[in-house]
């Protein structure tokens, strides 16, 4: 899809189809043309509601309000409704100069992943010419409106690339090759480097809890560390993803209805690994690094136990109760290990706990921390973003049923309740006094993947965390100014 500026009235654009959003129920604006039409069928612009009008060559959505969001919704259903038209080029105005929502409403929302189809989709849309003629006659300013459709760009496609990475089987994305993945990204893009440790490097940094994980796997273990660092770059920011590329819960199995879907335990890494490369892309003012466990938690007669003890990187011990309570000891070793980097903000990313999903819902990740202020600040841009989450508060009394009869503490708790906090709290472990509020944990379990369609997010993976992380950087660029 190629995105176009035009310094020209909507009318005076020539294209196959226009697509109208339409905010006024009453239809009194002038971009609505089709009036009489719209009414005669019934067409009342209530939430979500399309109608193509093939012979006059526009489609008209209903647009709840003026949010970023909403807009973005708006325009992926006017697609969902043409994208099997001829329609090469479609028109549209901007809607309080938002070029952002619509770019990443067209991206997001015609993402389909048909990897694994003998028949791929495919749309005749081309080209989408955005007028600079805006609903609310609001002035803009073409060089920023061009940068933001670049920007959206960059942005959405490497959502849609996370997903693609999530949405890929077991098999095809192993520990390795989400390795190669990577190195492959490191090649392609200008200033992004990749160092890939094995299992030997695991074993040299002492990660013994990570090793633990990955021991009954066939697949061998790898650390991908990812690093981009503009020049002058004033701030530092770490992500850490879990990359289970498959978990069966090791000896603590799974049930097979729980099981189905773990192909998206890697959606933390996935995550974390297309931040990197859109702030590469975007250039962003500062030093970025990525720092993945990838491995799968499987069984077999050297897998790890419940019952045994590991030590990890940081040297404290952990009394496994568990093997499905996997991707948190991936995480200790990788965060101790993301730490030796100094960061100014280190935000981890993980399908931990379906805890985090009873909690605060399918659609929403949960965002924890010591600092009020950095989890309030982080909820805000990624509200701005499109991506839902919500603060969960830590407390003294949670943190007490991780303890250990044997060990330093336990991987799980010994409560029924409050799992996606002692989860994070089981993490706050391994974060070292001078960073406790540079750090965030992020549950992304919810909408990271799921089975049916939502919003203008496809069946299957969302890219979540991606476009959240990215916000609050961007929003630190204009901190600095
Ligand atoms: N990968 C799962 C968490 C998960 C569950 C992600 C559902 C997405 C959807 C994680 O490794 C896990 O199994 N967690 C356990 C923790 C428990 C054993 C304390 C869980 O949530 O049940
Ligand atoms: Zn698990
Ligand atoms: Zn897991």
């Amino acid at each position: 899809m190629n995105f176009e500026l035009i310094n020209k009235k909507i009318t005076d654009i020539k294209s196959d189809c226009e697509i109208i959003l339409v905010l006024d129920k009453n239809m009194e604006h002038k971009w609505v043309q089709d009036k009489d039409v719209l009414n005669n069928i019934g067409f009342e612009a209530s939430s979500e509601e399309v109608a193509y009008l093939p012979s006059a060559n526009r489609v008209y959505v209903t647009l709840d309000s003026l949010n970023s969001d909403d807009t973005r919704l708006a325009i992926s259903n006017a697609y969902k409704s043409i994208k099997k038209t001829k329609n090469e080029s479609v028109k549209i105005g901007l809607y309080n100069g938002d070029s952002q929502a619509i770019v990443e409403g067209l991206i997001l929302g015609s993402y389909s992943f048909d990897k694994y189809r003998s028949k791929k989709e495919e749309t005749y849309i081309k080209n989408i010419l955005i007028s600079t003629e805006d609903y609310n006659n609001k002035k803009i300013n073409l060089e920023d409106i061009k940068t933001s459709i670049k920007n959206a760009e960059i942005i959405a496609k490497a959502t849609n690339a996370a997903k693609s990475i999530v949405n890929t089987t077991p098999f095809d994305m192993t520990p390795q090759k989400l390795a190669d993945y990577a190195r492959n990204l490191a090649k392609e893009i200008d200033g992004l480097e990749c160092f890939v440790g094995d299992e030997k490097f695991l074993e040299k940094e002492k990660m013994g809890a990570f090793l633990a994980v990955s021991r009954a796997s066939s697949e061998r273990p790898r650390l991908i560390h990812l690093s981009y660092k503009a020049k002058n770059a004033k701030k530092k920011f770490v992500f850490v993803g879990k990359g289970l590329t498959y978990d069966s819960g090791g000896l603590s199995l799974k049930p097979s209805e729980h099981m189905v879907t773990m192909k998206a335990d890697k959606s933390g890494a996935s995550a974390a690994i297309h931040i990197i490369k859109a702030a590469a892309l975007l250039k962003l003012p500062f030093e970025v690094h990525a720092v993945i466990g990838a491995t799968e938690n499987m069984i077999g007669g050297n897998a790890y136990k419940p019952d045994d003890v590991l030590i990890a990187r940081n040297g404290k011990s952990i009394e496994v109760r568990n093997t499905d309570a996997e991707g948190r000891l991936v995480l200790a070793d990788c965060l101790d290990f993301a730490q030796d980097l100094k960061p100014d903000y280190m935000f981890d990313l993980a399908t931990l706990t379906g805890a985090c999903v009873v909690a605060v819902g399918e659609y929403t990740s949960g965002v924890m921390g010591n600092s009020e202020e950095l989890k309030n600040e982080f909820v805000k841009s990624a509200l701005e973003s499109g991506e839902l989450a919500a603060t969960l508060p830590f407390n003294r009394y949670l943190k007490k049923l991780l303890k250990s009869s044997i060990a330093d503490m336990s991987n799980i708790s010994s409560s029924r309740y409050g799992g996606a906090l002692t989860a994070g709290l089981f993490l706050d472990n391994f974060i070292r006094d001078e960073y406790k509020n540079k750090w965030l944990h992020l549950d992304i379990a919810g909408p990271a993947y799921i089975e049916k369609d939502w919003g203008y997010n496809q069946c299957g993976a969302s890219g979540a965390g991606v476009r959240m992380c990215i916000n609050f950087m961007i929003n630190k660029i204009k901190e600095d100014k």
